[in-house]
């Protein structure tokens, strides 16, 4: 199972505290990239985020929980990140937003909030590389893991098994710690924020996950 974290919830000394996670055995940084309108909060732009990632070598994971998806692909696409991931909920017309990254040569993830069922989002299995159930409502760090959404990840794992031309990978997202993480054992990727981030020593936190 691999690690991608988040450091939404790093508040201070943000850069070198970013570069500590990345030389830590993370396999993925986690970018929570959040527009004040699909949720509340508002993160970095593109060129602050450009700036504080500028030492770090960890492949990216983009989380994006915006409305103007296209928007913040083209702003994003220039980190030649490994995942865009988008939100279902977001948009009348995933299949589109599908192939806009796919043509960035960057692989597509679509996230799914924690009420959106599995059959919302069938039709998009095969042309996808990645689902990430949110088992938090997108927004914040730092909330406490919906254990609902277990069945979810559950069920994309036995649709892969039955079908050979769905080659998804399945990641998980909120909440998750070194207890959470029990029930996630059919992820292929756990992102993790505030379990890491709020301590002062992040290897030892993410040894306790591995
Ligand atoms: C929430 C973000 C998550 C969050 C995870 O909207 O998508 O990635 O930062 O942080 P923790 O692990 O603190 O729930
Ligand atoms: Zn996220």
């Amino acid at each position: 199972m691999k690690v991608s974290a988040s450091f939404l919830s790093i508040k201070d000394n943000i850069k070198s505290n970013i570069n500590v996670l990345d030389k830590s055995t993370i396999d993925y940084l986690h970018l929570d990239i959040m527009d004040g309108n699909f949720v509340q909060n508002k993160t970095f732009n593109i060129d602050e985020i450009r700036d504080l990632l500028s030492d770090t070598t960890k492949p990216k994971d983009v989380h994006l929980m915006v409305n103007n998806i296209k928007k913040y692909i083209d702003d994003f696409s220039i980190l030649n990140p490994e995942y865009i991931t988008f939100h279902f909920e977001a948009t009348y017309d995933s299949e589109e937003i599908i192939e806009y990254i796919k043509s960035k040569n960057i692989k597509v993830g679509i996230s799914i909030k924690p009420n959106t069922s599995i059959e919302s989002i069938i039709s998009f299995l095969p042309l996808i590389d990645l689902v990430l159930i949110m088992s938090v409502e997108p927004g914040m760090g730092g909330q406490t893991f919906i254990e609902e959404v277990v069945s979810k990840i559950d069920t994309l794992k036995e649709l892969r098994e039955d079908n050979k031309d769905y080659n998804y990978v399945i990641e998980v997202d909120g909440g998750i710690n070194d207890e959470t993480i029990k029930l996630c054992s059919n992820a292929d990727i756990i992102v993790v924020g505030s379990f890491i981030t709020d301590s002062n020593n992040y290897q030892e936190q993410i040894d306790k996950l591995k």
